[in-house]
């Protein structure tokens, strides 16, 4: 459970979207999250303060003038119960009410007398999205250290299509874990590699591998999370960078060693989790090789430069982590490769396991033996890497200066 003991005051203002704020009250129920809800008057038009009730176990207030109020002040009280203060949905009314510190009725009042961080989870038409005075008064609210979640884009209620849907439940719930992550790599830099590469044969053709990325990529995630500056080196993938990373696309082995090695003394830590190509044809066609009758070719390989053992030799290597990901013998091998390479970290994971999907089992292999995490989503996995190396990084490294 992600929010295990975790506060979570929740706002619903009136939109259609009000229907999926209900969704979003089980799952961080289901995470372990206390919830408590208020709603304004438009909201409850749309859902009843009853769904949110039996969803949360707890009152929901949705008047100001509530005499039952211990004291007649819940909106002190609301937030200083609270981890974080979330609106969504927020109308585009509401969100101005904000940027103007309105108080006017019970939600805004509680969200002006806040003491803990605010999330708003916009939600309206495109075309109120779109105006000038809703982008005024986002730009302020981002401004005042508000956070704001999407909106995303595609079809509304209205029957328009376009930006302005309130993110998924399950997305929003996404954003709210990562932002309870302890920064655990504040100040630090982080280099990583992921994805496959893309060794030519002829300008059509290559030698590549299974590799999705997707164990990359929520590293990256993860380490940005907990107050990284994050540079990810991929392959070919098809993945959305994650939010603050910087994204640098190659293709080839040769092209990941040339980015990587003119970077990597400036990082705290290196991670390589890419599936770099062993070798590659010594020689690319520039033509299209055609069947012409004569036996198919023989290519020649070429081995690649270790890009990870090249790093760890380096006079003052960052703290480099590698993965070994096999078929078989996960512990002999992955043990093997560590001292090899002479890093200190070598993350296994057995191919069967989790190549291309969401899940992953992992073992930590260091001086300290072998450690095997709980099979789990990729991105929870990947909050336990970095809790690891922010371990060995205070016991190895003082931060890089930028
Ligand atoms: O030796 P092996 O390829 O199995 O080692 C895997 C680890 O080494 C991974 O961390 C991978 O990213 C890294 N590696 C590399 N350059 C290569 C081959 C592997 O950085 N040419």
């Amino acid at each position: 459970m992600e929010l295990e003991g975790k506060r979570v005051a929740l706002g619903v203002t009136g939109g259609i979207a009000a229907y999926k704020s209900a969704e979003l009250v089980r799952l961080l129920v289901k995470q372990g999250a206390s919830v408590r809800v208020a709603m304004t008057e438009a909201a409850t038009h749309f859902v009843t303060p009853t769904t949110f009730q039996a969803l949360s176990g707890n009152r929901v207030f949705t008047d100001q003038w509530d005499t039952s109020v211990a004291n007649g002040m819940a909106h002190i009280n609301f937030s200083r119960e609270a981890d974080v203060l979330l609106i969504a949905p927020a109308s585009a009314d509401f969100l101005a009410k904000l940027a103007n510190g309105l108080a006017d009725d019970l939600l805004s009042t509680l969200t002006l007398a806040r003491d803990c961080p605010l999330l708003v989870a916009p939600a309206m038409n495109r075309q109120m999205w779109s105006k000038p005075a809703t982008q005024r008064n986002i730009a302020t609210l981002i401004g005042d250290a508000v956070g704001v979640l999407g909106p995303a884009s595609g079809d509304q209620a209205c029957g328009e299509v376009g930006e302005g849907r309130m993110l998924e439940p399950a997305e929003i719930l996404e954003e709210l874990i990562a932002r309870f992550q302890p920064e655990v790599l504040k100040g630090r830099k982080l280099l990583l590699t992921a994805g496959p590469t893309f060794e030519a044969i002829d300008p059509v053709r290559g030698i590549t591998n299974l590799s999705s990325g997707k164990m990359g990529f929520a590293i990256a995630r993860a380490a940005r999370e907990a107050g990284a500056e994050v540079t990810l080196i991929c392959g070919p993938v098809a993945l959305p960078t994650p939010r603050g990373v910087t994204r640098i696309d190659i293709t080839s082995a040769l092209e990941m060693h040339a980015e990587v090695t003119q970077r990597a003394a400036m990082y705290d830590v290196f991670v390589g989790v890419a599936a770099v190509a062993d070798y590659r044809p010594r020689i690319v066609s520039e033509q299209k090789s055609k069947k012409d009758g004569n036996p198919p070719p023989i290519i020649e390989l070429v081995w690649n430069p270790d890009i990870l053992a090249e790093v760890a030799a380096l006079p003052h290597p960052p703290l480099c982590v590698g993965f070994a990901a096999e078929t078989g013998n996960l512990a002999e091998y992955a043990e093997k490769k560590r001292r090899k390479k002479k890093i200190p970290l070598i993350v296994g994971n057995l191919i069967t396991d989790g190549f291309g999907g969401d899940t992953n089992t992992l073992v930590f292999f260091d001086d300290n033996g072998q450690q095997i995490l709980k099979p789990a989503p990729k991105l929870v996995l990947a909050r336990q890497l970095i809790t690891r190396i922010a371990t060995l990084l205070e016991n190895l490294h003082a931060p890089m200066t930028p």
